[in-house]
């Protein structure tokens, strides 16, 4: 049993709604926390006496906060799309067809070389503070292939104990060498059963130019069945009906969410599907951001993430998304701070991360700031000191 003290610290973010300052942050000010075993064992208030730990770490007044949850991420691809993103830059549209110019690297890549790429990027994601991360696969689009990525992501887990969660992403798109329905009946058939208990999560790309409603169903159906939990991207580049499929099928979360009839809010507010946003993308792809404040003001659980990927989004900063959502999405700084941590765990369906309440894995970040207003004010600056993550002992 080790104990550290976490003193000093000037703002303690906790997201326990009954402490502290209250919903949705729990600040606590000048403020002391106890991690014993890798959990928070103590949350100790301004002016209570401070306990004897085996080690202290002097926060010097700086603002704590929980490691981000980011929820949404294709780490295992190999190849370069900087080309596409200048051309885009220089007026090209996004396309989903990008994806295909990944998947011929990625297919070529050996899986060391895929493993390393996954742990360079989890590992950049964690120097800017996060904590816990889901990646997918969907760059190789074959049965072995996306087999062998499940394995990478696998062995990058054990390598990395701040990558939780894997997702089954073979419906990214149909292969240039088979139609859409009869890849379907290959994910179906052949992927699913084999992918059963190496990934916790299946995933579609339910949109223009790559899979419709109805193949985007038998997918998530066929996951269910296989015991995996649901998601789907939805509404990223038009709206054929995603968000209805995942609130119907209970989808833990559908990401994008950029395209949104009121129906289509009225239907998350309704339900526990979280609306996963991934402003990151919409930046570098020049489109529109999601209706994050329609969304929040209709009481709809939002998660934000990074979206890590060679093609619509290349970057795994999780305080760049904050000031996106902030500054283009018109979030306060604490919804953008919640929904990086709390609302990133409940699109993961984790209650053991994202916030730092007793009992809490203590997955936590050291900001060389004194306020998470810090994360939105100073845009593009390097803000995190220390980030603790180690697994459970
Ligand atoms: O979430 N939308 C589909 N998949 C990724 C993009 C993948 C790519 O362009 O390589 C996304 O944006």
């Amino acid at each position: 049993m080790t104990s550290t003290l976490i003193c000093n610290i000037g703002e303690l973010v906790t997201n326990e709604s009954a402490t502290g300052e209250g919903s949705p942050l729990g600040l606590m000010r000048d403020a002391a926390m106890v991690v014993q075993d890798g959990r928070v064992a103590a949350l100790i208030a301004a002016g209570e006496p401070l306990p004897q730990c085996d080690e202290c770490v002097d926060a010097g007044g700086a603002a704590v906060i929980p490691a981000f949850v980011d929820s949404h991420n294709h780490l295992l691809f190999a190849g370069d799309r900087s080309t596409e993103f200048a051309a885009r830059m220089a007026g090209q549209s996004y396309e989903a067809g990008g994806i295909m110019t990944t998947v011929s690297a990625t297919r070529a890549a050996t899986s060391e070389a895929l493993l390393a790429n996954a742990l360079r990027l989890a590992a950049e994601a964690r120097s800017q503070g996060t904590g816990t991360l889901e990646t997918k696969t969907g760059y190789a689009l074959t049965p072995d292939g996306e087999l062998r990525l499940l394995d990478v992501a696998n062995q990058a887990a054990a390598a990395d104990p701040s990558i939780t969660d894997i997702t089954l992403l073979a419906a990214h798109v149909a292969p240039p060498e088979m139609s859409a329905d009869d890849y379907v009946r290959l994910i179906v058939d052949g992927i699913i059963p084999a992918a059963a208990g190496r990934a916790q999560w299946i995933d579609a790309f339910c949109d223009v130019g790559a899979f419709d409603v109805e193949q985007c169903h038998a997918v998530l159906t066929a996951g269910a069945a296989a015991g995996m939990g649901l998601r789907l991207h939805a509404n990223q580049l038009s709206n054929i009906g995603a968000v209805q499929l995942a609130v119907e099928l209970g989808a833990a979360s559908a990401d994008h969410c950029t395209h949104l009839s009121d129906a289509d809010i009225a239907a998350l507010a309704s339900s526990a599907t979280v609306a996963t946003l991934l402003p990151a993308s919409d930046f570098c792809t020049r489109s529109p951001y999601p209706p994050a404040r329609r969304l929040l003001d209709a009481g709809v659980t939002v998660a934000l993430a990074t979206n890590c990927n060679p093609g619509s989004s290349f970057t795994t900063s999780m305080p760049f998304v904050i000031a996106l959502a902030v500054r283009e999405m018109h979030m306060t700084c604490a919804e953008a701070l919640w929904s990086a941590t709390a609302g990133g765990a409940a699109a993961l369906r984790r209650t053991d991360v994202g916030h730092l309440g007793v009992g809490a894995q203590a997955r936590f970040a050291i900001l060389d700031a004194p306020s998470h207003t810090y994360l939105a004010y100073r845009p593009g600056v390097p803000l995190v000191r220390r980030v603790h993550s180690q697994p459970v002992g």
